[in-house]
């Protein structure tokens, strides 16, 4: 305990949900009185059964929409007071992979990874250094400039993890990001994520793999019935009510 009598002073949570549902339209809260804080360079599984509700967490600190209960800050804004020009600012910090992975199928995989960077107004010259190496890293050198309609889901995943995380977000949001590839890449996908993480990105990956979970031993958000339980196995310990 600090001299102030909280050792978070100075440092605040890139993500902070307090009391925070989600309801859709007029139904039941699928997720209610969630209280997370998630520290800058955090590192997180998220984890519950199907319609657990992790797509609409996820989709909470992605900003795509808000809780329709409680206070939501991301980067230290509440979400509640904070007009959508700066929302779309906050955005671009945030890279996400989208369980449906959402990629502009009539472009090829070297356009949908570029279009981050081209949105940024980097040169084409720096852009095509980045988007080869990493396209590259991950095992795509041969499509790359095929259309993306063209390739597997497991392709199209691996695009869709390399245009989240190109431009080095401050946040990656990755929705079940290693669902259709094998084990092998799906290892190689985790060491990506991480090294990421070593860099200063703050990452949540949901997933329903259990190998990953045994495999990479990092705290564990758990959805069950509408709230959160967080456990971490290396502490031994579990919070939440
Ligand atoms: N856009 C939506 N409109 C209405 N209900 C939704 C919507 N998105 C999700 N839900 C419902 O919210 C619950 C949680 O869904 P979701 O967040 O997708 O869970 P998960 O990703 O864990 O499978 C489910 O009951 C689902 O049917
Ligand atoms: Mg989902």
């Amino acid at each position: 305990m600090g001299l102030f009598g909280n050792s978070n002073i100075g440092e605040p949570a890139i993500i902070d949900m307090k009391s925070v549902s989600i309801r859709y339209d007029n139904g039941p809260e699928i997720l209610s009185d969630i209280n997370l804080s998630l520290k800058r360079g955090s590192f997180h599984f998220l984890t519950g059964k199907s319609g657990a509700g992790k797509t609409s967490l996820l989709s909470l600190m992605y900003l795509a929409q808000k809780p329709s209960r409680g206070v939501l800050n991301v980067f230290g804004h509440n979400v509640n007071f904070t007009d959508r020009d700066s929302m779309a600012v906050l955005r671009r910090r945030i890279g996400v992979v989208f369980q449906d992975f959402r990629l502009i199928e009539h472009l090829s995989a070297f356009d949908n990874v570029a279009l981050p960077l081209r949105v940024c107004g980097m040169n084409e010259k720096e852009i095509k250094k980045r988007v080869k190496e990493l396209l590259s890293w991950v095992e795509l050198d041969r499509h790359m400039f095929d259309k993306t309609s063209t390739l597997s889901g497991g392709e199209k995943q691996r695009i869709a993890i390399a245009r989240a995380v190109i431009n080095r977000p401050d946040i990656l949001l990755a929705d079940e990001p290693t669902g259709n590839v094998d084990n092998d890449i799906a290892k190689k996908l985790m060491k990506l994520f991480i090294e990421l993480n070593k860099l200063g990105t703050t990452v949540v990956i949901a997933t329903h793999s259990d190998k990953l979970i045994t495999d990479f031993p990092y705290p564990r958000l758990h959805l069950n019935n509408g709230a959160l339980r967080i456990y971490d196995a290396r502490e031994g310990y579990v919070r939440g009510v």
